[in-house]
């Protein structure tokens, strides 16, 4: 998979070359780039922004060095559209902007951008980017309007970050065990992950539960899975109401 960034705030993506992304790299799975968008810039003062149209507080992200930059790291000029059989390509790039307005994501959003071979993240800063550079690519390439979450960041880096950690270790020969990928929270079974323990058994007074030491298999997943569902019962009742009903066995429904 290739990756390439675009910021005013290169320094911002530094993160990527350490640990996770980092080891992807090393590994060859992955290869990620860099950009500053004000190398898209013709004037002297290299000027990214201006005044919203219509008024407003804050300033908006000018068009041009956004269309420029799109156009050069994923390598298609002005001119060509995104038909049919281009688009749709599982090949093509996909050009994913942050945004506190976009789609959410999602443990499923990062496993179908990870079957992808080119993620394009546009980040924006102030009060966004002019809706045109989206509305334009579009017509080339498909493109993901993504919001981490409910809340507002300063700009689209770091939700960028959040994206393609959740994406990197999806990448198949990434996870050194992927049965993990399985087990964990928002794993195939939709539920949350239960609690883990390890040594000391005892530790200021608190006791690792009994049944994790009985050695019997079939007890210790039955445990796991009442405090799995229990778990997600209490924080994320909206994720039990999307429980798989097919899942669910009568002990389940007991929980
Ligand atoms: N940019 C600013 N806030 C954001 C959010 N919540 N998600 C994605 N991008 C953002």
């Amino acid at each position: 998979m290739r990756i390439d960034v675009v910021s005013i705030f290169p320094d911002y993506l530094a993160p990527l070359s350490l640990s996770l992304p980092g080891r992807a790299q090393e590994s060859g799975l992955l290869e990620v780039h860099v950009h500053d968008l004000r190398d898209w810039t013709h004037d002297r003062h290299r000027t990214v922004d201006d005044t919203p149209y219509g008024g407003g507080a804050g300033m908006v992200m000018k068009p041009e060095p956004w269309g420029e930059a799109l156009e050069a790291v994923t390598g298609r000029g002005a001119g060509t559209t995104n038909d049919a059989t281009d688009g749709a390509d599982p090949a093509g790039p996909v050009v994913v902007v942050p945004t506190p307005s976009g789609e959410p994501f999602s443990q499923a959003a990062a496993a179908e951008l990870a079957q992808r071979t080119h993620l394009v993240f546009a980040c924006g800063r102030y009060e966004g980017i002019d809706q045109r550079v989206v509305d334009d690519a579009r017509t080339r390439w498909e493109v993901r309007e993504v919001s981490i979450g409910d809340y507002v960041l300063n700009g689209g880096e770091v939700a960028a970050l959040v994206m393609i950690e959740a994406v990197v270790r999806l990448l198949p020969g990434f996870m050194g065990n992927p049965e993990s990928l399985a087990e964990e929270s928002h794993g195939v079974e939709g539920l949350l992950e239960y609690p883990v323990y390890t040594k000391p058994p005892e530790w200021r007074g608190l006791e690792v539960p009994e049944v994790l030491f009985s050695g019997h298999h079939a007890r210790i997943a039955r445990w796991r899975r009442d405090q799995a569902l229990r778990r997600t019962a209490q924080r994320r009742p909206d994720l039990v109401a999307r429980l798989d009903p097919d899942r669910l066995d009568g002990r389940d429904r007991e929980v």
